[in-house]
């Protein structure tokens, strides 16, 4: 690991909990945590690639990091707005040390090499380019959607540093979100394929209806595990699943490699927040172990809960009560200790996990090495998802 990759961890939850600590790094259902065994150099470059050792380049994910580094050089030339401000507004979690991991672009380049017809031919042609315009895209709205929702939620932490809304406040915060958001849209437009285009647009309205879902959640539905799971589906896996989406319907795939694409995305990010809301509770290698419980203070319901009110009906009452007295919280947790809410919740997230895998074994078969190997990549991947500590 470079040194600096370990500034990009982005996941210091604080060790202490959330009563007590007003600086409190939420469960934003976002991407940022995700630790891959490699970790991208900024300082890669087409010579760089030349020195890729034998081992690496049977690796995929080294055989791309060039790329997603390309990504984010382009992301920082591309957020250039006319006012200086909201340059280095709409720049700031692409700014060197900020990028977080890269999850989504990493996961869209494989995605895009794993469905290839044939990339014997390179990676450097047409087709490649627009897929590496669509993971810019995709960035550019989850960093967006970070952004905004550090602003609904008064965040003052994220990725381990500042919040945008506390380093600039919250007017141009919500202005350099949207700015990303059109930077997004116009390059989307510009690859003339308004299908892409309209998938994106309906990833930004699930995540805006997750969003929304959450604020205005009624007593019972705080109770339901189906109102979560959509909830959860809207705010961590539809951005992803749809771009995934996109990458097959870019390079003319067919229905069917379209929506295994979209299965796959879509069960990774499910797997990937189930596992982030065990988290919550368990603590994090980074908090020591120290649950974060920021979930469940700031009122929001997550699976452990729901299925430890399966075992135990009476808890749907202090549920539907909410936290904001602390003692409903205690109770909660009583419950959640005596329950297997952790335990089933892991068990549900391996399903997603295992839905992702079987996405990608439904691929149509293939002898080319690269496509091989990226597609072992991608199941590593949910693999790599369950066994997160942090
Ligand atoms: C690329 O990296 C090599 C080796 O680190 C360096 O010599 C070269 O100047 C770099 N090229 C560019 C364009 O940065
Ligand atoms: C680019 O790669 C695709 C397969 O990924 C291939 O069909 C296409 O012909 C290639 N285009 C060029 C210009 O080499
Ligand atoms: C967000 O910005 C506003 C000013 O626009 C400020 O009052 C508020 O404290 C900030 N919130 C956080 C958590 O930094």
């Amino acid at each position: 690991m470079l040194p600096g990759c370990l500034l990009l961890t982005g996941l210091l939850r604080s060790a202490s909990t959330a009563s007590s600590a007003p600086r409190m790094p939420k469960n934003m259902g976002s991407w940022d945590k995700f630790t891959s065994s490699s970790c991208y150099s900024h300082s890669n470059n087409a010579s760089s690639k030349a020195r890729l050792t034998a081992k690496e380049q049977l690796d995929p994910l080294a055989l791309i990091k060039d790329e997603v580094s390309e990504v984010t050089d382009r992301l920082r030339s591309m957020v250039v707005a006319e006012v200086p401000e909201l340059t280095s507004a709409a720049g700031y979690f692409f700014s060197a040390g900020a990028e977080g991991k890269r999850t989504c672009p990493t996961v869209l380049l494989l995605m895009a090499s794993a469905i290839s017809m044939k990339i014997s031919d390179g990676l450097e042609n047409r087709s490649r380019a627009r897929h590496m315009r669509v993971a810019e895209i995709t960035e550019m709205i989850h960093i967006s959607s970070l952004i905004h929702d550090d602003v609904l939620d008064d965040a003052d932490t994220r990725r381990g540093m500042d919040s945008l809304n506390f380093t600039v406040g919250k007017k141009l915060a919500v202005l350099a979100g949207d700015f990303l958001l059109f930077r997004a849209f116009s390059a989307a437009v510009s690859l003339d394929n308004t299908e892409v285009v309209s998938l994106l647009a309906t990833a930004v309205n699930n995540l805006v209806t997750g969003e929304l879902m959450q604020m205005s959640i009624t007593p019972a539905q705080r109770c339901s595990m189906d109102y979560y799971l959509q909830k959860t589906y809207y705010k961590t896996a539809a951005l992803i699943s749809n771009s995934c989406k996109a990458i097959a319907v870019i390079t003319g795939q067919t229905a069917e490699i379209q929506a295994l694409a979209y299965q796959y995305g879509r069960h990774l990010g499910i797997a990937y927040q189930l596992i982030d809301d065990i988290l919550d509770f368990t603590g994090t290698t980074a908090s020591l172990g120290k649950a974060s419980l920021s979930d469940i203070h700031q009122g929001i319901v997550t699976a452990p809960i729901l299925f430890a009110m399966e075992e135990f009906p009476e808890l749907c009452e202090i549920v539907e009560q909410g936290f904001d007295d602390p003692s409903n919280v205690e109770i909660a947790l009583k419950y959640l200790s005596k329950s297997q809410g952790i335990e089933k919740t892991r068990l549900l997230a391996a399903e997603h996990a295992k839905l992702a895998a079987d996405a990608i074994d439904g691929l149509p078969e293939s002898e080319d090495q690269v496509i091989l190997n990226s597609r072992q990549a991608l199941k590593d991947l949910t693999q790599k998802f369950m066994r997160r500590t942090k």
